[in-house]
């Protein structure tokens, strides 16, 4: 439903954006200007079975990209015990990467998938339905990476600037239960191929804000969060930010994190 909303505010903002160019153009007397750079693209959407229950889902695939972004924004999925998320497949080098976006954190883990896979698979899937019973553990309890290795890590994915708007990447593991000094709990989601199920630090509910003041941004063990961003909030779709402002908040958080909590010892 939400992808959907999506597709037509998508739709809309084309619209005015072009009726707005379009204005302007005539007000100079000169050549209209194009539309804004939008992307083009395939959607794939789909209900997928789980527990017994439906969940709507949806993929989009920018045209010529490599890329595919899966969408599992569904109200249903937290009576499963499953989180709206964002997910991008970036089949862009030889080694395919994924980017896993929910509540803030951008989640980084690898895929045996191509992108062949993927496609044949939503081909099958677009306007019916599928299930499936692949079941990944990761363990998410790292740091976010500190700017120095964002960098290069964005200059060899760059399709990551837009996913992890966000500012704060984290690098997955295999989860092999390695103890952590602190409580945790699992971020589960849908991709793809399956479930996976991302062992984060335990989150603290938000507490009301006190009239006047501030909540302690230390509290989160992830850092403030840099931009207010929905969870899963649009990849490709919306932003101008450049790359100096995001390498900077990006520098901003991962301070502050780490001040407040000291890496987990491994
Ligand atoms: C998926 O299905 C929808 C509706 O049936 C269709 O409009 C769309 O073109 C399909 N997508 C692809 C990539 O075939
Ligand atoms: C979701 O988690 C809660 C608490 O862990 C549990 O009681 C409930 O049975 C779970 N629901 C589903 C559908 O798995
Ligand atoms: C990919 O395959 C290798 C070898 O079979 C396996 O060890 C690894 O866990 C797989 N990775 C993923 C993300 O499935
Ligand atoms: C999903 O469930 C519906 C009924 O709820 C069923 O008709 C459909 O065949 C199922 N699809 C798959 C791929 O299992």
């Amino acid at each position: 439903m939400e992808a959907k909303t999506c597709v037509v505010l998508l739709a809309l903002v084309a619209a005015a954006a072009v009726a707005d160019a379009q204005r302007n153009g005539r007000n100079r007397g000169g050549k209209p200007r194009g539309p804004p750079q939008l992307p083009d693209g395939d959607v794939y959407s789909w209900a997928r079975n789980v527990s017994g229950s439906s969940v709507d889902e949806s993929a989009f695939v920018p045209t010529g990209s490599n890329l595919i972004i899966m969408r599992s924004f569904d109200e249903g999925l937290r009576g499963l015990n499953l989180s709206r998320a964002s997910i991008l497949y970036d089949f862009s080098t030889p080694s395919p990467l994924v980017a896993i976006g929910s509540f803030g954190p951008c989640f980084i883990t690898n895929t045996n998938l191509t992108y062949q896979d993927v496609i044949d698979e939503l081909d099958a899937r677009n306007g019916s339905s599928a299930s499936t019973t692949a079941e990944f553990r990761l363990d998410g309890t790292s740091l976010p990476l500190p700017l120095e290795q964002v960098r290069p890590l964005y200059d060899n994915y760059p399709s990551l600037r837009r996913a992890c708007r966000d500012g704060r990447v984290i690098m997955t593991t295999p989860d092999v239960g390695n103890a952590v000094p602190f409580e945790t709990e699992d971020l589960t989601i849908l991709v793809v191929d399956g479930t996976v199920a991302i062992r984060i630090p335990k989150r603290i509910p938000r507490a009301p804000r006190p009239i006047g003041g501030f909540t302690n941004p230390s509290q989160n063990r992830f850092g403030p969060r840099v931009q207010g961003r929905r969870p899963g909030q649009d990849l490709f779709t919306t932003g101008t930010q450049t790359p100096s402002q995001e390498t900077s908040t990006t520098s901003t958080t991962t301070t502050t994190t780490a001040n407040a909590n000291p890496p987990p010892s491994v």
